[in-house]
């Protein structure tokens, strides 16, 4: 077994050395997440210090591929939060402060908040072997102590009401909010809920460009759901780790499906300007459907590739981020501006 006070060894796969049972428990720890989605069950489903290592160099590493694919949109629209205190609520192994400091430039203090203590100490482990000055505390916040950055990552699915409302209480004392969950129908719904409750006091950072309701949530879009794509790193596709992960457990590491919501308290004025393309465009002969979403809400538009030979070419590319000027002919895409280049 690997160093467990080792971080650089613990999050390394071939330090790992998975054997046979621990892909069986990892495949085990997979239902087991599925099973606590809708709250069907609060059981903590942690059993050993080697859960966290497998799940630390598996599952939490494809969720930490989401949290970079958030944090570089965050930096390239030029809204990435930062702060002195941050919480990563349900922090599991602790990826998300891991992404987020090293992404943002660090932090003085983080307080690490999960049901399971030892998960608490697992993260905490990791992150003092990667910043030994961070201040790390086992706990939420007292009351008196700021929150500048409230972290959580694939949590809001397993919560019932009033462990959601728990939450809901601490992200109204923060100053930003960052949340990156699973890009299903159902979690992204649970996630448009939250910040349709947080509206009042955030602005949206994104995905969104404007901070009205949401246009997925709209009357008659029932069908829709905000979400991406990651674009995993070239390691996925390559080493003899992770072809084995897929092949274990069945996952096609191609598609790396996420949603998230970064919003910050209202203050500064935030620009609302262009239009985010969700999901994946579908290609079809000589054309695109789009999603496009604005503070008008949610539409499907057509890109036909006379119009946009070079963006076209692109638009099969997974984790593309497509915000843009948009300017419309009815259904019609007519001018596609690029407002960030990724
Ligand atoms: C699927 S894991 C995700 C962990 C981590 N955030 C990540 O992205 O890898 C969900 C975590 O939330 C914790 N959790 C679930 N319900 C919770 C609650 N009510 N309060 C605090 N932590 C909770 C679980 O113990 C688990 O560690």
């Amino acid at each position: 077994m690997s160093d467990p006070h080792n971080w650089e060894d613990a999050s390394n796969p071939d330090a790992l050395a998975p054997t046979a049972e621990d892909w069986a428990r990892l495949a085990e720890l997979r239902e087991a997440f599925l099973a606590a989605e809708g709250a069907k069950t609060t059981e903590s489903y942690w059993r050993s210090r080697r859960d966290f290592e497998l799940y630390d160099a598996t599952f939490a590493e494809r969720i930490g591929w989401k949290w970079d694919a958030v944090l570089r949109e965050l930096a390239l629209r030029g809204r990435m939060p930062r702060g002195r205190s941050v919480v990563d609520w349900g922090c599991g192994t602790g990826v998300a402060s891991r992404r987020f400091l090293a992404a943002s430039g660090g932090a003085e203090k983080i307080y690490l908040v999960d049901r399971s203590k030892q998960a608490a100490w697992f993260a905490r482990d990791t992150l003092v072997a990667a910043s030994p000055k961070l201040q790390v505390t086992l706990h939420a916040p007292a009351a008196a102590e700021p929150i500048d950055v409230l972290l959580a990552s694939h949590v809001l699915g397993e919560l019932d009401p009033s462990t959601r409302a728990e939450f809901l209480a601490l992200a109204l004392r923060a100053s930003a909010v960052l949340l990156v969950e699973p890009g299903t129908h159902a979690v992204s719904r649970v996630l448009g809920a939250v910040r349709e409750e947080l509206l009042e006091h955030f602005d949206v950072l994104a995905p969104c460009t404007h901070s009205l309701s949401c246009g997925a949530l709209a009357p008659g879009r029932e069908g829709d759901w905000c979400h991406f794509f990651a674009r995993p790193p070239a390691e996925a596709f390559t080493s003899a780790f992770w072809r084995r992960f897929s092949d274990e457990l069945g996952i096609d590491l191609r598609a790396l499906p996420y949603s998230f919501l970064a919003l910050r308290r209202k203050g500064e004025r935030l620009e609302a300007r262009g239009a985010r393309v969700l999901g994946r465009p579908r290609l079809l002969k000589g054309r695109a459907l789009l999603e496009v979403c604005d503070a008008s809400g949610l539409a499907t538009r057509t890109l036909f590739e006379r119009d946009a030979k070079k963006l076209f070419k692109r638009l099969d590319r997974s984790g593309e981020l497509l915000l843009a000027d948009v300017r419309c002919d009815g259904e019609r895409i007519v001018e596609f501006t690029p407002l960030v280049e990724g």
